[in-house]
């Protein structure tokens, strides 16, 4: 039986199991290396525990407030997709973060973005802003309380 565990780990650790995958996925080094504040980001590998121990994907984040946490960047390796890791994944990690004190996530994304989009109202997602800046251009915003999704 396969369990799925969040591993918080520090940046460094974060940067040397991840950083190739990273490169292979989105075609440019983590965008953590160029920023000064890298430090306050938090990092989290994802792992599969069964007969064996795997890395099966991973996220980074940060606080963007008192309660809210902004959820920068998630990605099941290619190897594990298409069977139901990451919405059985991101519970976990939203339960994580509310033992953090967080109490809201936020995301942003492209409109063109759909299938993220579909898994994020799957999750209990709602549009919250609009125009804000990802990596690609100007997105909408979607929350979530942890309170809710934790009933
Ligand atoms: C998007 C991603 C996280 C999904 O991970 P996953 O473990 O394969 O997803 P799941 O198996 O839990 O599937 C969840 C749902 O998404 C759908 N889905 C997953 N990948 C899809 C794709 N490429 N295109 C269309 N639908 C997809 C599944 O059909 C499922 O929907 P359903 O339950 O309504 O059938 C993974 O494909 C990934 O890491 N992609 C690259 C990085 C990325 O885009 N990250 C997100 C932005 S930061």
């Amino acid at each position: 039986m396969t369990q799925l565990i969040w591993e918080s780990v520090d940046p460094s650790c974060f940067r040397e199991k991840v950083a190739d995958f990273y490169a292979e996925e989105f075609g440019r080094i983590l965008p953590e290396m160029k920023r000064k504040d890298w430090i306050r980001w938090k990092h989290f590998l994802l792992w599969s525990v069964g007969s064996e121990r795997a890395l099966v994907g991973w996220h980074f984040g940060k606080s963007a407030g008192p309660d809210r946490f902004y959820l920068a960047n998630t990605c099941i390796l290619p190897a594990f997709r298409g069977q139901g890791i990451y919405q059985a994944a991101m519970p976990l990690l939203f339960r994580k973060l509310q033992k953090l004190g967080f109490r809201t996530v936020v995301s942003r994304h492209l409109a063109k973005n759909w299938t993220i989009l579909h898994l994020k109202q799957k999750q209990g997602f709602r549009k919250t802003r609009e125009d804000q800046p990802t990596a690609g251009g100007l997105g909408t915003e979607w929350s979530l309380a942890l309170t809710e999704s934790s009933r």
